[in-house]
C-alpha cells in the first residue's frame, strides 16, 4: 500500500508553508463545460475578453491582481485626497529612495503611465533603444516616440530549453555592436528589464549590470531599469550568484540599482497592490522633463493618477515584498507548479522564472504551424478544460514589424500562467497542473485558430479568433 506522502516529501525535501494566514476570501466557482464553449465564442477565442466570473481560477496575469495585507489595508484608511501635497505622497518618496536608492519620484497611475513619461522624454524620431527582449507596453511607447527597438538579450533567452541561469542577461557584443552601427548618440538610453517577463521570467545578474555600467560610461549611454519585477530578480540573485547567498533581497536590490539610472515601475507587480506605478531617476534633466509631462498625462507631480491611499498601499507594499522569507515563498509557490508539470514532461521553459509557469505551446502543438497561433489555441483549450484562465506570449503579442507590416515570428511561442501573490494556494496549483496535463494529453485534435479581427495596437488584449475546422 501506498503510504500518502506530503508534497516536500515527495520532492525529497522539508516542505515550505506561506508567511502569511488568510483572513479573508472571495468565493469563485467553476461554470460547466458547455457554459464555457459560449462564454469562449462570445470572447472570440481570446482570453482578454472573458468576463471575469466566467474565470474559475484566472491566471490571466499578476499585475494587479495580488492581495493585499492587513498592514496595507489600513495604511488606505490613511490616504490623505489633497489634490497636492499629499503625506502618502511623502511616504511613498521615501519608500523609493530607501529601498531603490533613486533621488526623484514621479508618480503615475501604473506602469505604462510612467513608460510613456520617459520615452516622451528622452528619445528623438530615429533613435534606438536597446533592451534585453522586447516588453509589449515599453516598445510600444518607444516606437510611439519614433524610435526602433533592438533586441540585446542574449542567445539563450530565445531557446525554452537552455537553462542558464541568468538568460535575461545583455549581450554586451550585440550591444557594442549596435553602437558601432548606429553611434552612442542615436542611442538614448538602454532598457534593461529584471526579470524579463517575455523570456519567460528570467533574471539578470549583478555582473551583468555591473559590466553594462561600464560599458555605458566608456559610451556615455544611460542606463534606465524597468523595475517592475527586480525584488524577484534579486531573489534568483541571491540564489544564484556567488558571493549574494548571505546577503538580504533589500541590500541586493539597493546594489542593482545603484548600477543605473533610473527605473519605471508598474508596482501592480512586486509592490503587492492592486494599481500604481512610477519613474524615479538621478539625473535632474529628466526629473524637469517628466515632472512637466506628468500633469499632462496622468495628474499633478504628487500623485499621477494615484489616489493618496493607493501611494500609501504602495509604500507599504514595497517594504513587505523586501521579505526574503516571503520571496522564498513566492518563487516557491510558482516553482512547485514548475516541478510538476516538468516531471511529467509538459514543455516548459527552463529553468522556472519568477512570476509564472510558461508552456512551450510550439512543442505542445508540434504539428501546427505559427500561424495558426498555437499558444492563442491552447490558451483556449485550456479555459475549455477547467476554466482556468492564461495568456498568449507568441506570435500574437509579438504585433506586426511596423515597417514591413508582417507579422513577427517570435522563437517563443508561450502561454503564460501567471500566478497572482498571495492569492491562491497549493490546491489551486494542482487543480491548474491537472488541466494542463488533460490538454496536453489531447494535443493532436487540435487544428488551431484563425485572427478574425486585429486591432491597430497591442493586439493581443482585443483580437479576435475562430476555430479551423
Ligand atoms: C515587464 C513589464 N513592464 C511594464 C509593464 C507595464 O505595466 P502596467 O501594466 O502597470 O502598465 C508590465 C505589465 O504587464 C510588465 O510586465
Amino acid at each position: 500500500m501506498n503510504v500518502p506522502q506530503t508534497m516536500g516529501q515527495q520532492f525529497g525535501r522539508r516542505s515550505w508553508a506561506e508567511p502569511w494566514k488568510i483572513k479573508m476570501v472571495e468565493p469563485i466557482k467553476m461554470i460547466d463545460r458547455p457554459a464555457r464553449q459560449v462564454a469562449l465564442d462570445e470572447a472570440g477565442y481570446n482570453t482578454f475578453l472573458l468576463r471575469s466570473e466566467d474565470v474559475y481560477i484566472d491566471l490571466l496575469t499578476d499585475s494587479g491582481t495580488n492581495a493585499m495585507s492587513d498592514r496595507q489595508w489600513a495604511g488606505m484608511m490613511l490616504g490623505d485626497e489633497a489634490y497636492a501635497g499629499s503625506r502618502n505622497f511623502y511616504h511613498l518618496e521615501d519608500a523609493v529612495r530607501t529601498y531603490y536608492g533613486y533621488k526623484h519620484l514621479v508618480p503615475t497611475h501604473q506602469g505604462r503611465g510612467a513608460e510613456h513619461l520617459i520615452s516622451q522624454a528622452l528619445i528623438e524620431p530615429g533613435d534606438y533603444v536597446p533592451g534585453n527582449m522586447y516588453f509589449t507596453t515599453t516598445r510600444q511607447h518607444q516606437e510611439l516616440a519614433g524610435a526602433t527597438f533592438v533586441d540585446v538579450i542574449i542567445d539563450e533567452a530565445h531557446d525554452s530549453q537552455n537553462p542558464h541561469p541568468f538568460k535575461g542577461n545583455i549581450d554586451l557584443a550585440k550591444l557594442e555592436a549596435l553602437i558601432a552601427r548606429v553611434g552612442a548618440e542615436k542611442i538614448p538610453y538602454i532598457s534593461l528589464a529584471g526579470t524579463v517577463n517575455m523570456a519567460g521570467g528570467q533574471p539578470v545578474s549583478m555582473a551583468n549590470v555591473r559590466d553594462l555600467r561600464a560599458l555605458c560610461d566608456r559610451h556615455g549611454i544611460r542606463l534606465y531599469l524597468d523595475a517592475t519585477r527586480m525584488a524577484e530578480n534579486c531573489f534568483f540573485i541571491q540564489e544564484r550568484e556567488e558571493g549574494y547567498q548571505d546577503k538580504p533581497i533589500a541590500a541586493i536590490l539597493k546594489e542593482f540599482c545603484s548600477y543605473t539610472d533610473g527605473a519605471w515601475m508598474s508596482s501592480k507587480k512586486d509592490h503587492l497592490v492592486n494599481i500604481g506605478g512610477w519613474l524615479a531617476m538621478n539625473h535632474e534633466d529628466l526629473f524637469e522633463k517628466a515632472s512637466n509631462l506628468v500633469v499632462v498625462f496622468e495628474g499633478l507631480h504628487t500623485y499621477g493618477g494615484m489616489a493618496g491611499r493607493d501611494m500609501e498601499a504602495v509604500a507599504i507594499g514595497i517594504e513587505e515584498a523586501l521579505q526574503d522569507d516571503y520571496m522564498r515563498s513566492r518563487i516557491g509557490q510558482v516553482r512547485y507548479l514548475g516541478e510538476l508539470l516538468s516531471d511529467w514532461n509538459i514543455p516548459i521553459v527552463q529553468p522556472v522564472g519568477g512570476h509564472a509557469i510558461f508552456l512551450d505551446a510550439k512543442r505542445i502543438y508540434a504539428h501546427m504551424p505559427q500561424s495558426a497561433f498555437p499558444a492563442q489555441t491552447l490558451a483556449a483549450e485550456l479555459y475549455l478544460d477547467s476554466g482556468i484562465r492564461s495568456m498568449e506570449r507568441g506570435v500574437v503579442s509579438a504585433g506586426r514589424d511596423p515597417q514591413t507590416g508582417d507579422h513577427r515570428y517570435p522563437k517563443l511561442e508561450l502561454v503564460r500562467l501567471t500566478i497572482p501573490r498571495r492569492v491562491y494556494t497549493q490546491a489551486h496549483m494542482d487543480v491548474v497542473a491537472e488541466s494542463v496535463k488533460a490538454v496536453y494529453d489531447a494535443r493532436h485534435a487540435v487544428k488551431g485558430l484563425e485572427m478574425v479581427y486585429e486591432p491597430a495596437y497591442l493586439r493581443f488584449f482585443q483580437a479576435r479568433f475562430a476555430p479551423i475546422r
